[in-house]
């Protein structure tokens, strides 16, 4: 057998289906996990891909399996489990071998790997599209050298999901860690849209008093118009699924308090440190969190009564809502990119950004197409701006207003929602009310401030008042 054009570590439920689809694509593929047994199985259950998978049973082997320069994925457990991997290969390769995280790294991490010497190459990509994705076809947001990534660009492309104008959805999206921080902001993305998903199904649930069944009805009507996408079309197929153990639908036996493994979480963060406000990312890492609360909102039902009262909204309110929603949410994620280029120093193709995730990730839409046209036609302006975006949110706005208003006057707690419109109210008021936080920041700390007037004089007649 001929050496293998790439390497893969990591052979769990990702790693697994990752090689699987690169031999499936026609490359040979060496592989290596720390249980040699998985190794074992999972080439002895490759059926017609065997001919492509070398498994491999020591990490000399795998290296000595691929041909130079070589390059080898890493599919492994973000955190602790990639340093000992990279200490434990970096001995065995040559200075213009490559390796490529593909798991969900903090991007300050890879940012560190990528300057640890010894000097080796380093990529950092990130993957999205589960088990599914990974074995027939992920959406990758590759970072780190531009050269490095070109010299693997053609088994990314080949592996990764095909947009339906054809291109696939793999894409250099900068420098050091602009792959892992892309999917990071993805995944805060994932979080946001999941959070207005679930504020609308509480509205339907808990103001409208409608059924599993019918709240799916909704979803999948939605999933018709410019709504369409992956999450809103599972959030029908979630809905419309029977517990097979009660008969009963299966949202009604899950627990009401979502994991998180942290993405969003940092995303959260880092939009703090850029100082770019992502109000609805945010909203739903709290919201998480507050999920995860359980005993003490019980107290707080049984202490001050049960906050979601019935609510009257039209069903195309709702709808309208989540359009315009999911369209500020996205404007703030794609703005805090853009500030993450300006300052990392990273390329950050905005367009490219959006058309890698048209298909194969998780927060795959067609609304992302017309973001892609839009960063297109001019990636400096925020999203609200662009003609086509600004005429939906002017559209959708009243509907907006209207079921955040209502939602709220019932009881409803909409924090995705109301943050997502509160931004974007503030970001249409040319005269804000941040001077009175000047006024008081000047008065106890003698802070300072600019005039409208221009003159040079900051600071107010505080002393003399006193
Ligand atoms: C993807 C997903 C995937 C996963 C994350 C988030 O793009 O395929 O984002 O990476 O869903 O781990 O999971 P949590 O909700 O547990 O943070």
């Amino acid at each position: 057998m001929d050496r293998a054009r790439i390497g893969l570590v990591g052979l769990g439920t990702m790693g697994a289906a990752l090689a699987s689809n690169i031999a499936d694509k026609g490359f040979t593929v060496a592989v290596w996990n720390r249980t040699t047994s998985v190794t074992r199985d999972f080439a002895a259950n490759a059926g017609a891909l065997g001919p492509r998978i070398i498994p491999a049973e020591s990490l000399e082997s795998l290296v000595a399996a691929i041909r130079p320069p070589r390059a080898i994925i890493l599919m492994v457990p973000a955190g602790e489990p990639v340093d000992q991997q990279l200490a434990a290969l970096r001995p065995l390769l040559d200075p213009d071998d490559m390796i490529i995280d593909a798991g969900n790294a903090n991007f300050h991490d890879t940012e560190r790997r990528m300057k640890a010497g010894p000097g080796i190459r380093y990529l950092g990509i990130g993957v999205s599209g589960g088990e599914e994705g990974a074995r027939h076809g992920p959406s990758i947001m590759g970072g780190g050298p531009r050269a490095d990534w070109d010299s693997v660009a053609e088994v990314m492309e080949a592996i990764a999901a095909r947009a339906d104008d054809g291109t696939p959805c793999a894409a250099w999206m900068g420098e050091g860690g602009a792959g892992h921080f892309v999917k990071t902001v993805h995944n805060g993305i994932e979080y946001a849209d999941m959070q207005m998903i679930a504020e609308a199904y509480g509205l339907m649930r808990d103001g409208m008093a409608m059924d599993a069944g019918g709240i799916g009805d909704m979803f999948a009507r939605w999933n018709q118009g410019t709504l369409r996408s992956f999450l809103i079309e599972i959030a029908a197929t979630v809905s419309h699924t029977a517990d097979p153990e009660t008969g009963v639908p299966i949202l009604d036996v899950i627990v009401d308090a979502a994991g998180q493994k942290g993405t969003g979480r940092w995303t959260a963060i880092e939009a703090q440190h850029l100082a770019a406000p992502v109000p609805v990312i945010e909203a739903a890492v709290m919201a998480r969190n507050v999920s995860a609360l359980r005993d003490e909102r019980a107290a707080g039902e049984a202490r001050f009564g049960r906050a979601p009262q019935p609510v009257t909204m039209p069903l195309d309110d709702l709808e309208q809502a989540l359009i315009a929603g999911k369209i500020l949410c996205y404007a703030q994620g794609f703005a805090m990119i853009r500030a993450a280029g300006n300052s990392f120093g990273w390329t950050m193709a905005l367009p490219e950004i959006a058309r890698v995730w048209r298909a194969g990730c998780i927060i795959r839409s067609d609304m992302l197409n017309d973001m892609a046209a839009a960063l297109e036609e001019d990636a400096t302006r925020n999203l609200i701006f662009a003609p086509f975006f600004a005429g939906h949110i002017e559209s959708a706005l009243p509907a907006l207003r209207r079921v955040v208003a209502g939602g709220i006057g019932a009881g409803h707690a909409l924090p995705a929602l109301a943050s997502g419109l509160a931004w974007f109210e503030m970001m249409r008021t040319a005269r804000g009310t941040a001077n009175m936080i000047q006024g008081l920041r000047d008065f106890f700390g003698w802070h300072g401030f600019d005039r409208l007037d221009g003159r040079d004089i900051h600071h107010g007649p505080w002393a003399a008042v006193e």
